[in-house]
């Protein structure tokens, strides 16, 4: 039971690290965004380009900000002031500070409408309710103009008090009693949901690939849903990673996390879209898709409502230990740079990002009309604020990437990384190689192309 160094809070024990890392990276990305953005880009082409991204591209990024973190043992600016000073590169921590506030108030409004839908199966509401009448309870409700506000404030309360409780106390022990037990009710509704009468073609959509369906957007909403699942590009696996102690291995634990990461996305697949096509729902539904199709499911089961008030519970749990991870970023810089409490830097940061998020909300509802443009596909399309908030993140998070790669390609120079890598020992060559290789150019080049090309719509 090390600590990472002398006076810093950090992770107690290896699992609790992965389990923290695990925490931030597992959330409604896996099992809100994901299914609806397959179900969106039309199945198994899309999860096809997904998985190449988070292999190609992910993994080796979320090690380079676990290098950078570890080496530096500061906030994301920090790292990157002490790493390179008087360079520009801290420019690349107050990208990833601005991503993280902007992620974190729509990500809140839609952790507030999971704890409504505690509350929901709770009362027994889905029991009676038909599909359609389904679509109906959460089209109304987005579109209320209090009730998301108070559940998004709700959220914000339990991330604030959790985070209050610092690194050991607070993030690592929630995470690792209840991510496992997500993972176990996931598996209990992929097994229903796969069992339901006219299942099999939801399984047909996520397996077998149409690549008539991909186009440069579905390859774009690809890698930036990588990066956003990964919780990649924004700096917050540089400030965990300042928490993980210097003798654990930081390639095995990166692996580890993505390959928890995507299963639980690909398990989430495979509870919701047999269901989307037994019970005939449009798989492009968007943003509502698991919160319309699962209750169906639920009210299909033995033990319903018991199960559909643990999986919106656990939904909650999974959002706050990612929340929590969004909000320690800029907190971690507050405190080191600033050196402003824990406390107040946290209440400070969560008052704003609900604020930003309470007005964010009403364009699914009031302000829906007000409508912002965004260059997508070589055309500017119009969006609601919520919607333009989600779709920039999308961008943002892979640019950040852009720079991190280089960062550790090129920049931080091969001994400071090999030392990371190897933990001060030796390492095969080859790993090394291979890594330096996709950091110079695979990863830049990739982010780049598929960047560019969505934005001018090259191949739309
Ligand atoms: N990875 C989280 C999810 O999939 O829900 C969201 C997230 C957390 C994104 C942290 C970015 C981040 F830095």
């Amino acid at each position: 039971m090390t600590l990472s160094s002398s006076s810093r809070d950090g992770f107690s024990s290896r699992l609790g690290i992965i389990a923290a890392a695990a925490g931030s990276a597992i959330g409604l990305g896996n099992i809100w965004k994901f299914p609806y953005i397959t179900g969106e880009y039309g199945g198994a082409a899309f999860i096809l380009v997904y998985l190449i991204c988070i292999a190609l591209i992910g993994l080796p990024i979320m090690l380079s900000e676990f290098i950078i973190g570890r080496k530096a043992q500061k906030n994301a600016i920090g790292a990157f002031k002490d790493e390179a000073p008087g360079t520009q590169w801290a420019l690349t921590g107050v990208l990833g500070l601005t991503t993280a506030f902007i992620i974190l108030s729509f990500y809140s409004v839609v952790a507030g409408w999971t704890l409504h839908y505690v509350g929901l199966s709770v009362t027994g509401s889905f029991k009676t309710a038909a599909t359609a009448d389904l679509g109906g309870q959460f089209g109304a409700f987005i579109a209320n103009p209090w009730l998301p506000i108070f559940w998004q404030a709700v959220f914000m309360a339990l991330t604030v008090a959790v985070v209050f409780g610092g690194v050991k106390n607070g993030i690592e022990r929630y995470s690792k009693i209840l991510m496992p037990l997500l993972l176990v009710i996931l598996v209990i509704l992929a097994v229903r949901s796969m069992t339901l009468e006219g299942a099999s073609e939801g399984i047909r959509f996520l397996f077998q690939p149409d690549f008539s369906k991909l186009n440069i957007d579905a390859v774009l909403a690809a890698m930036g849903h990588a990066f956003f699942s990964l919780s990649l590009g924004m700096g917050t696996m540089i400030t965990y990673g300042s928490y993980i102690g210097k003798q654990e291995n930081l390639g095995s634990t990166a692996l580890q996390v993505s390959v928890a990461d995507t299963v639980i996305a690909l398990i989430a697949g495979l509870a919701i879209f047999p269901a989307v096509f037994a019970f005939s729902i449009e798989p492009s539904s968007g943003p509502g898709l698991v919160f319309i199709t699962l209750p169906n499911v639920f009210s299909q089961m033995a033990f319903g409502s018991f199960f559909a008030v643990l999986f919106f519970a656990l939904l909650a749990v999974a959002a706050l230990t990612s929340a929590i991870s969004i909000l320690e970023v800029v907190v971690a810089y507050l405190d080191e740079e600033f050196g402003w409490s824990r406390k107040k830097s946290t209440l400070i940061v969560a008052i704003s990002i609900t604020i930003v998020g309470a007005i964010l909300s009403q364009g699914n509802g009031a302000w829906g009309g007000l409508k912002l443009p965004f260059l997508l596909g070589g055309e500017w399309k119009s969006m609601n604020i919520f919607d333009w908030f989600v779709t920039l993140s999308d961008q943002l998070l892979p640019i950040g990437g852009f720079f991190i790669a280089i960062f550790v390609g090129w920049k931080l120079g091969d001994k400071a990384v090999l030392d990371e890598l190897s933990n001060g020992g030796r390492l095969k060559i080859g790993y090394f190689k291979v890594l330096k290789v996709v950091l110079r150019f695979i990863a830049p080049l990739a982010i780049a192309f598929v960047f560019l090309s969505s934005i001018f719509g090259f191949f739309a």
